[in-house]
């Protein structure tokens, strides 16, 4: 099952796609991490965009698809994946719709995740990373055990660079200039589930899993699917 998951930053996507890698066994494609880590590791892609990332811009769609499509030409996405922070403009989605094709790839399901900008807020000055291994903590709902430890691997704990109040606000306008717009996009091919992403993380998810339950009861029919009505 291929499946994308839609939505402003901190609406919880890294999250649930932690979650759906466990349950479903298929890999996490995120852009945001990919990029993280050229950035750390400094080559010369990594150089390129961390002004971009830090000033919280989007990074140029011929390299997103680049990288995406090396991506998914590896083996362990043959039965599936999750894309997460990708597609994230209009030609990044037209990109990806031919590297599907032109990879035999089927249908892709998208989720979009709904949380209001306040809450998001909320949650992204809130948040914290592990720098060694990427996991995300909430200093208000799941801190680290030990102050500044990660849990699983005991790297240092840090606020990502693009999480501050200024710069969230920045993503954001971003995210409703270049990104909302593939809701429409994603509407308008049958595809689309909308839900809620207000709730605690294990609702959102039982929500999300409950979409892949419909889809397959429904296999021969089309699928837009609202799991829960959001006023946005
Ligand atoms: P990326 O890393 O993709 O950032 P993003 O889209 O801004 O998404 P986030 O990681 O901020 O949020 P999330 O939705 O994953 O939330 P999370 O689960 O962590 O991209 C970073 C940068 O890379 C971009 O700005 C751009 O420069 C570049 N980039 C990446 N992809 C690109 C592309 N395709 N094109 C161009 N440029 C690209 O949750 C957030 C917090 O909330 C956490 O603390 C979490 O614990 C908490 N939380 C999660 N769920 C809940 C819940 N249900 N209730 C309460 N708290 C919750």
């Amino acid at each position: 099952m291929q499946l994308m998951l839609l939505g402003a930053p901190g609406v919880g996507k890294g999250t649930q796609a932690v979650l759906l890698v466990k349950e479903l066994g298929i890999p996490q494609i995120s852009t945001g991490e990919m990029l993280r880590t050229e950035v750390k590791n400094a080559t010369p892609l990594g150089l390129n965009v961390k002004k971009i990332m830090h000033l919280g811009e989007l990074v140029s769609d011929d390299i997103i698809l680049k990288i995406v499509e090396k991506r998914l030409r590896k083996p362990d996405c043959a039965n599936g994946f999750i894309l997460d922070g990708f597609p994230r403009t209009i030609p990044q989605a037209e990109g990806l719709s031919k590297i599907l094709h032109k990879l035999d790839i089927g249908q892709l399901h998208v989720i979009e995740i709904v949380v209001p900008h306040a809450e998001i807020l909320r949650r992204l000055t809130s948040r914290r990373i592990c720098s060694q291994c990427g996991r995300v903590y909430n200093l208000l709902i799941t801190p680290p055990t030990e102050q500044n430890k990660c849990d699983e691997c005991g790297g240092n704990i840090i606020q990502r660079d693009d999480d501050t109040k200024e710069t969230i606000k920045h993503r954001l306008e971003i995210y409703r200039e270049s990104t909302a717009p593939l809701i429409d996009y994603y509407q308008k091919k049958q595809n689309y589930h909308c839900v809620d992403g207000l709730q605690p993380v294990e609702s959102v998810f039982d929500d999300i899993l409950s979409v892949r339950v419909k889809l397959a009861q429904n296999r021969n029919g089309s699928a837009i699917s609202n799991v829960k009505l959001i006023k946005t």
